[in-house]
């Protein structure tokens, strides 16, 4: 049978500490809401003792879509930590507090400057005292794929008999690679379905190397049961795993992994776009799956290929992605008759000729501006207009 495989977005939280990348209350609602219509099972949204914004942010987002997908933050093995996060998302009708600690000797001695033992039973506290909150706790051994596996083992053990329900295991700083890191999974999954069959399995993926899908896809197919991923793969440093690579690596490959997600492949594209504009962190062109280039073909022999039939160099098509087969690059001389098919693609109406002809005149502003117009400033425009619906 065919393993569910829980999709935990963490774009609001891991994503938005990159640099340059704040989001006002307004627009983390906006994503959190795109996110829901994405279908993803978990919603990361934020780290609510890092700020009063950030709290009134986790605590908004809860109101208002916590009633139809789980709701999560962030909280450092602290009690103070926690009763924010419990605090900003106890109106959610599936709350969850995510906790968590180091387990490498670089954080136990550099970060904590404790004892092994010490650190273990600051992560057993701060379970014990979450679940006083809420039954749902997700704890995370931070920096898990450079510790030792005997003491991480050891701390995932405490943890799960203090209460623990999911398990997550980062690679924080992207160092793992596949093989590597599938083993580390398999290893804890082997001991954990002795353990509790009930506690969820999870990978946090870094992309330091680059190998952030891959080590993720190589988790799951080693017994991870959850993902957490950001849109775009943004996240701290070189970002998290791609949402979109995973989902769509899983369901490419969906008879070689023997899983699924649910997620609404076809919002894929509108989900990138709106997080691309919002964060004003653009996707690079020739990005899987959501690249302005993921499904351009320029060369003859290539062209030649797909005019007999797709397959021949395409393994997914764009519709499934919610993307055009051929993007038509914009400017101020492609004219009204472009422009209107390519808000038309995106599925709004432009039957209202006075209304188009006042956003026409706004495109051909943007377009003098930019010179080249895409699909993401197209959808821009369009939802900042107002009356086109
Ligand atoms: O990278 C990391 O270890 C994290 C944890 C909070 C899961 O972001
Ligand atoms: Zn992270």
């Amino acid at each position: 049978m065919k393993r569910k495989i829980m999709v935990f977005d963490t774009t609001l939280r891991d994503g938005e500490q990159v640099p340059g990348a704040k989001l006002n209350l307004h627009q983390k609602i906006e994503i959190a809401q795109q996110l829901k219509r994405l279908n993803v099972d978990i919603i990361e949204a934020g780290f609510p003792a890092s700020s009063a914004g950030d709290f009134q942010a986790v605590q908004e987002i809860a109101r208002s879509v916590g009633n139809s997908v789980s709701i999560t933050a962030l909280a450092r093995a602290v009690k103070s930590d926690i009763d924010a996060v419990y605090e900003s998302i106890k109106l959610a009708q599936n709350p969850l507090i995510h906790v968590v600690l180091g387990t490498s000797n670089i954080h136990v001695e550099k970060k904590f400057n404790r004892s092994k033992e010490a650190v273990m039973q600051m992560g057993v506290d701060a379970v014990k005292y979450a679940k006083t909150l809420l039954p749902q706790v997700q704890y995370s051994t931070e920096d898990a794929s450079r510790s030792d596996f005997e003491y991480l083992w050891e701390t995932i053990e405490a943890v799960v008999k203090a209460g623990a329900t999911m398990i997550n295991v980062p690679d924080t700083v992207g160092y793992a690679v596949p093989e590597e890191f599938g083993e580390l999974i398999r290893k804890i999954n082997e001991r954990l379905k002795n353990l509790d069959d009930r506690v969820i399995l999870s990978v946090h993926c870094h992309n330091d190397l680059g190998l952030a899908t891959a080590n993720t896809l190589s988790a799951i197919k080693n017994g991870a049961e959850k993902v957490e991923c950001t849109i775009n793969g943004l996240g701290e440093r070189a970002g998290n795993a791609s949402l979109e690579e995973v989902v769509m690596g899983l369901k490419v490959r969906e008879n070689y992994f023997n899983g699924y997600t649910n997620i609404n492949t076809t919002e894929l594209h509108r989900t990138s776009r709106l997080v691309s504009h919002l964060t004003g962190l653009d996707v690079q062109v020739n990005k899987a799956i959501t690249g302005e280039n993921a499904f351009a073909h320029s060369s003859g022999i290539h062209q030649d290929g797909l005019l007999k039939d797709k397959q021949v160099y395409e393994i997914m098509s764009p519709e499934e992605v919610g993307a055009d087969s051929m993007e038509l690059i914009l400017t101020a001389r492609s004219g009204r008759h472009a422009f209107k098919n390519a808000v038309e693609k995106m599925g709004f109406d432009t039957s209202d000729a006075e209304d188009f002809e006042e956003l026409f005149a706004k495109f051909l502003t943007l377009a003098d501006a930019k010179k080249e117009v895409y699909d993401h400033d197209v959808f821009y425009l369009v939802t900042n207009h107002g009356t086109v619906e």
